[in-house]
């Protein structure tokens, strides 16, 4: 199984601290954001990881994680030239990733306390399709949001004004090598960009969306209140 980690995306809400500096370079706690995602990929046992980021920053992403050695991970880069969305980013990992091979994707910004470790381990060798990590949350109009049926989830919803269920789809997926053939005939959304729910609800349509729920915290650090908060979790660990 291979990792992806994406870190593209402006970072609009974060400014001005994003004005100079990519948002997953950002502090938290004691470690840049990035670190964090990097550490989860490493503890689900996944050795080679490719990050995809915008032009902004990249060389500081290398000077931080470097060959990816300090984690055991051997990390390759990818540059996304144009804010064009997550499953745009994604679909520049194909060649890194072989046919017969799974992938673990997080989002840079996405923080959170469960190990990956047996989801992986267990989709890895058995799973098929993709498979969604959900959280509940209060206010989930700001996520994707999946409509659950008899346990099964018959569609994600993307920021809806009226939530299907109080399930935040977070920014961790795990998908077999058919997402690049689904990537690859996605049209924009409205406003304009690749949309990783649309990929998700191509497998909810074939039937072969899988989903387990997160115990732990879960934070997408977009926004001052939510980096805030991310940090103030994150130093409460490091101290423990
Ligand atoms: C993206 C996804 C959304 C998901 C969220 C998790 O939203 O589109 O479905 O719930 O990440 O962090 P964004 O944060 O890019 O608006």
């Amino acid at each position: 199984m291979k990792g992806v980690i994406l870190a593209g995306g402006t970072g609009t809400r974060l400014r001005p601290l994003t004005n100079m500096l990519n948002k997953h370079l950002l502090p938290v706690g004691r470690y840049p954001m990035i670190h964090y995602a990097i550490n989860k990929v490493a503890e689900a046992d996944i050795n080679e990881v490719m990050l995809v980021t915008g032009r902004h920053s990249a060389g500081l992403y290398m000077e931080y994680i470097g060959s990816g050695r300090q984690w055991g991970l051997d990390v390759s880069y990818k540059i996304q030239e144009e804010a064009g969305g997550i499953a745009q980013a994604l679909g520049l990992a194909e060649d890194f990733v072989r046919p017969d091979e799974k992938l673990l994707v997080i989002l840079g910004d996405n923080l959170f306390e469960d190990s990956l470790r047996e989801e992986a381990h267990a989709f890895a060798r058995e799973g098929s399709g993709a498979h969604v990590f959900l959280k509940r949350a209060e206010n989930v109009g700001r996520y994707g949001v999946p409509m659950l049926e008899r346990e099964r989830i018959v569609r994600i919803i993307e920021k809806p004004i009226t939530p299907p269920s109080s399930y935040a789809v977070t920014g961790i997926y795990m998908y077999d090598n058919s997402v690049f053939e689904i990537i690859r005939r996605l049209q924009p959304s409205a406003r304009g960009e690749l949309e990783i729910t649309d990929v998700n609800n191509e497998y909810a349509r074939w039937g072969l969306l899988t989903y387990s729920v997160l115990h732990g915290w879960w934070i997408d650090a977009g926004t001052h209140q939510a980096l805030r908060e991310a940090g103030a979790r994150l130093w409460e660990r490091e101290e423990e």
